[in-house]
Order: C-alpha cells, then sequence, then structure tokens
C-alpha cells in the first residue's frame, strides 16, 4: 500500500519512534521510504543508528519530500509544526496526526483547504506493537486514506474507526487504560504476596493472567461473561473471589475511571 510513497514522521519520541519501528518490521517501507524531523540532535542521530532512516531538523523538508505524514510532536508543539509545514502541504498528501485532544479543525484551519486529514489516539503498548489505535477521518480524507493510516497502525497492534466526537472516550478508556491494567497488575501481585508468594513471581502471575484472558477473549467468540462463567464452578474458589469484587464495585469503579478520564480530556479539549 506504501510501496513507493515516502513517509514523514514529525517527532521521533516514543510514539512517533515506536510507528517507525513498527513499518519497518513490518517492511511497510524500507528504511530509504522514511524521512524522521525532530527538534533534538541527540533523538536524529539515534533514529539514524537504530533504524537507518534519513533525518532532518527542517519540519517543511520532511513534510516536502513526503506522501504521507505522521505528525508526533507533543500537542503544545503542534501549532509551531503546522505552520513549518503549512507551505509544504497540498491535497496530494495524507496527513496524520497523533495529538492527543489536537481536533481536525485545529489542524484543517493550519493548513491549505481540502487538506487531507486523520487523527489517530494511539496508546503506549505500541512501543511493543501491541497498541490499540482509534482512527477519526477529517471531512477531505477519503476512504483509501483511512485504509492507509488503519495500515500504518496495524504495525503497532489493533486499529478501530471511530467519529471524531467519541476521541475523549477513547482516551478514557484505551488512552488511559494501560495505567488500569498496570494498577491491577500491581494489585493483584499485592494480593499474592500477602498470601506469601515473592514479588517476582506475582507479578509474572498477574500480569501473564491479565494478557492471557485478553487473548482468549481476543482470539474467540465468546463474550467476557461467558468465559468468565467457565472458570466459576459451584461452590468454588472463582466465586468466591468474585464475590469480594462486586462487594468493591470494581465494574462501577472502572466505568467511573472511564468517564472521569472522557470529561477531563473533554476539559482539556475546550482549553485549547
Ligand atoms: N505517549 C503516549 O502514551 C501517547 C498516547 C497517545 C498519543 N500520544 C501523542 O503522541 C505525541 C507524541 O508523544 P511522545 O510521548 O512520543 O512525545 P516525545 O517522546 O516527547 O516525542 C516528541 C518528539 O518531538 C520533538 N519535537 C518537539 N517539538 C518539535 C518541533 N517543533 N518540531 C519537530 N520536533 C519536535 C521532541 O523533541 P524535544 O524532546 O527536544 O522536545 C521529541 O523528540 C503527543 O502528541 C501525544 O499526545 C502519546
Amino acid at each position: 500500500m506504501l510501496k513507493g510513497k515516502k513517509v514523514g514522521v514529525i517527532g521521533g519520541g516514543k510514539m512517533g519512534g515506536a510507528l517507525i519501528g513498527g513499518m519497518l518490521a513490518r517492511h511497510l517501507v524500507p528504511a530509504e521510504g522514511l524521512i524522521v524531523a525532530d527538534a533534538d540532535q541527540k533523538q536524529r542521530e539515534e533514529l539514524k543508528k537504530t533504524h537507518g532512516v534519513s533525518t532532518t531538523e527542517s519540519n517543511r523538508v520532511a513534510a516536502k519530500s513526503a506522501q504521507v505524514i505522521i505528525l508526533a510532536v507533543k500537542p503544545q508543539n503542534m501549532a509551531d509544526v503546522l505552520a513549518d509545514i503549512s507551505g509544504a502541504v497540498d491535497k496530494s498528501k495524507l496527513i496524520i496526526s497523533i495529538a492527543a485532544g489536537i481536533t481536525i479543525q485545529f489542524i484543517a484551519e493550519r493548513l491549505k483547504q481540502g487538506a487531507r486529514i486523520i487523527r489517530t489516539m494511539p496508546n503506549t503498548p505500541a512501543i511493543i506493537g501491541e497498541g490499540m489505535t482509534a482512527l477519526a477521518a477529517g471531512q477531505a480524507a477519503t476512504k483509501d486514506d483511512m485504509a492507509m493510516a488503519q495500515h500504518i497502525f496495524n504495525a503497532v497492534g489493533k486499529t478501530v474507526v471511530v467519529k471524531e466526537d467519541q476521541m475523549d472516550a477513547v482516551t478514557g478508556l484505551s488512552g488511559s487504560g494501560p495505567a488500569y491494567a498496570f494498577i491491577m497488575i500491581e494489585a493483584l501481585s499485592d494480593g499474592g504476596v500477602h498470601m506469601g508468594l515473592s514479588r517476582d513471581t506475582a507479578l509474572t502471575l498477574a500480569a501473564q493472567t491479565l494478557q492471557g484472558a485478553a487473548k482468549l477473549f481476543l482470539c474467540g467468540e465468546k463474550h467476557p461473561g461467558q468465559l468468565k462463567d467457565m472458570v466459576t464452578s459451584p461452590g468454588g474458589t472463582t466465586i468466591a473471589g468474585i464475590r469480594v469484587l462486586e462487594d468493591g464495585k470494581i465494574r462501577g469503579t472502572l466505568m467511573a475511571a472511564v468517564e472521569a478520564a472522557t470529561m477531563r480530556s473533554k476539559a482539556l479539549g475546550s482549553q485549547k
């Protein structure tokens, strides 16, 4: 899909670097098909050394030579980056943003009319190719543009397409979600230590159990409730544990966490 096309990544930090690594590992583009612009010289040298990609300090140069441009700088740097590249971007180029809270309108207003824009929200497991990315298309973006963006983000995990006004909810669930999962891993391992396991053993048991359960759901056809019922025998150990989780309102607590993070994302977005 990207054959013969050049991809420009503006901001080669944690997320930009993860996308570069994913695209190369999955052979979406050869190293010569990537150009990375980053303000940080050390970062540029590191990217050149690790991935063999060409780098530049000029956002404009990267935007000019690429047909697909991924904007991967922090949200507070987006206005500067868009000012740098606006003269180099026309309708022939696809713009993909990963900046949290930056709307398609914010980007469109700073580029020439008719710019093809896709806004995305990845999460940190993208760094190891297990990310979850939601994508929303701007008015001028085509079906092929969305397919191209999904092709790129599928290299670092899974993708779903949403409407832009659902991005705050995505942020509240999969964007902030890794932190919720880390707390669950830590708390389950605390339980194991409390019951006499070593910390290392307890952490491995907790993390692999969450990963295994998630994979069992993702690889099969069964609802999580059915999978839970399959390991819950009458009068057994699991139902005794579940009773305590329900007493602690775990479901309502997780729902409220997603709601709180969604509302916070909305509030931060309205300040921009
Ligand atoms: N990390 C996450 O969990 C996550 C999840 C979803 C979305 N995102 C989004 O991903 C984006 C990148 O986050 P990150 O964690 O990868 O950030 P990061 O590691 O700080 O990477 C950003 C890179 O861009 C460089 N940069 C800053 N200003 C620039 C400019 N004007 N022109 C060119 N390069 C510039 C930075 O250099 P300096 O270090 O010198 O500033 C840095 O190397 C953010 O917008 C964030 O909202 C992140």
